[in-house]
């Protein structure tokens, strides 16, 4: 990897500002290869490099702690797995309807990632068996894919599907005419796929978010494509059941299968869990770039202590590792430990439950580390320098029961 050049570009080049939400980021994020580990460097490297070198270096590990994966954990395979399922048996002609999905967990678990993970294998699979062109001449577009607001309305919705696709008519005319514009890109384009993620942003209460919901009970059953919904809480909200008519004998009787699926956090009340916990953190701990990094160092001396503040949130833990390597590399202790993650600050909800779980790891109550001191790492999926022992075909595990 060159350090040299100008580091704003070498910035610019490495944050990928792309929006997911129209085509020409869906497709950037699709074709964009997998990141490249940053090279590790001894302290006495460190030492040795001229001050611009260094800004560079750091900023280069700022930006690729802060991507980390996304790595295969046994949720994000078990979702993964369902999907193909779904979406490979979705081959029922036009006129018959199709089955759908939902992903529904609680926040920060992995839910947008999996499923953007997801969308992205599902397009580059369609691409190698049908090409860059439709059957229609045009461009294809396998995977739409919407992040929904707290006012989108019907016209907001087919304004935004307009939009993914580029449509030069995006923000012209009513929501009907919107409809049939952002059909006939669906059908022109032949894409497969819709993921609509944040759901739960649609406030059942408001009049606006139950025609939206009416509107995907449509969509769904007019176009010959798989969709997957993704939100918090969408059974409770009874968004799934009511608003989009899945409870509806009728709908029922239209044949259309609907599959939940969840995404759970990490646990360590069984002795599969904390393995999983384990090899979740080997797989962390091989991607950091820091020069104190010694093995165990996340995967041993921190699985406690990284479990009591993220509670086993992805999300909380994802930041916390982030916020932890900053501050490691900042400070020049290019390490991490407790005394270092306690000065980090995470979300709130992460901190008050931190308390009582240290308690119960501090009395010996409850561990975070398994028995067994395997050295099987998570699947990071991403391309490193050197480093031959994580080498990682696909490998499909089984999901934890
Ligand atoms: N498979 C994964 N690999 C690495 N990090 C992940 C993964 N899943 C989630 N994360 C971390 O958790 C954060 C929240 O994930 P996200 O998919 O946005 O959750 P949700 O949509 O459920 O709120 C991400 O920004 C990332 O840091
Ligand atoms: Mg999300």
């Amino acid at each position: 990897m060159d350090l040299g050049g100008n580091a704003i570009s070498l910035l610019v080049s490495q944050e990928r500002a792309y929006s997911l939400s129209v085509k020409e980021g869906w497709f950037q994020m699709v074709d964009a290869p997998a990141r490249e580990q940053p090279p590790a460097k001894t302290i006495k490297q460190l030492a040795a490099m001229s001050e611009g070198e260094r800004l560079r270096y750091d900023e280069l590990r700022a930006v690729w702690h802060a991507n980390l994966g996304p790595i295969q954990t046994p949720q994000l395979a078990q979702v993964h797995e369902h999907l193909w399922e779904i979406v490979d048996s979705n081959r029922q002609d036009g006129d018959k309807v199709k089955g759908s999905a939902s992903i529904d967990a609680h926040p920060g678990l992995g839910k947008t990632t999996i499923a953007v993970a997801f969308g992205r294998d599902f397009h580059r699979r369609q691409l190698e068996l049908y090409g860059e062109a439709s059957t229609s001449g045009d461009q294809r577009i396998p995977v739409v894919y919407l992040a929904l607001t707290g006012t989108t309305t019907m016209w907001t919705l087919n304004s935004m599907l307009c939009r993914f696709y580029a449509h030069p008519g995006a923000e012209s005319g009513n929501a009907t005419q919107l409809a049939g514009r952002a059909a006939d890109c669906v059908l022109s384009c032949d894409t497969k796929l819709v993921i609509i993620d944040d759901v739960h942003l649609l406030d059942m209460n408001r009049r606006d978010s139950r025609a939206v919901a009416n509107h995907f009970k449509w969509l769904a059953n007019q176009f010959p494509a798989t969709f997957v919904f993704v939100g918090v809480g969408l059974a409770d909200r009874s968004l799934l059941t009511e608003g989009l008519g899945l409870a509806d004998a009728a709908y029922a009787q239209t044949g259309r299968r609907w599959t939940p699926l969840t995404v759970a956090p990490f646990e360590v009340h069984t002795e599969g869990g904390r393995e999983t916990w384990r090899r979740l953190l080997l797989g962390i701990e091989q991607m950091l770039v820091l020069a104190n990094k010694h093995h165990g160092m996340v995967a041993d001396d921190l699985a406690d202590y990284l479990y009591a503040r993220s509670t086993g949130h992805f999300a909380s833990l994802m930041t916390l590792v982030t916020r932890g390597c900053h501050r490691a590399i900042k400070s020049g202790e290019e390490r991490l430990t407790a005394k270092l993650l306690d000065r980090v600050r995470n979300d709130a909800a992460a901190e008050q439950a931190r308390q009582e779980l240290m308690a119960a790891f501090g009395a010996g109550r409850l561990t975070a580390r398994p028995r067994a001191r395997g050295a099987k790492v998570m699947d990071t999926g991403t391309s490193r320098s050197g480093n031959s022992s994580l080498a990682s075909g696909k490998r499909r595990r089984r999901p934890r029961s």
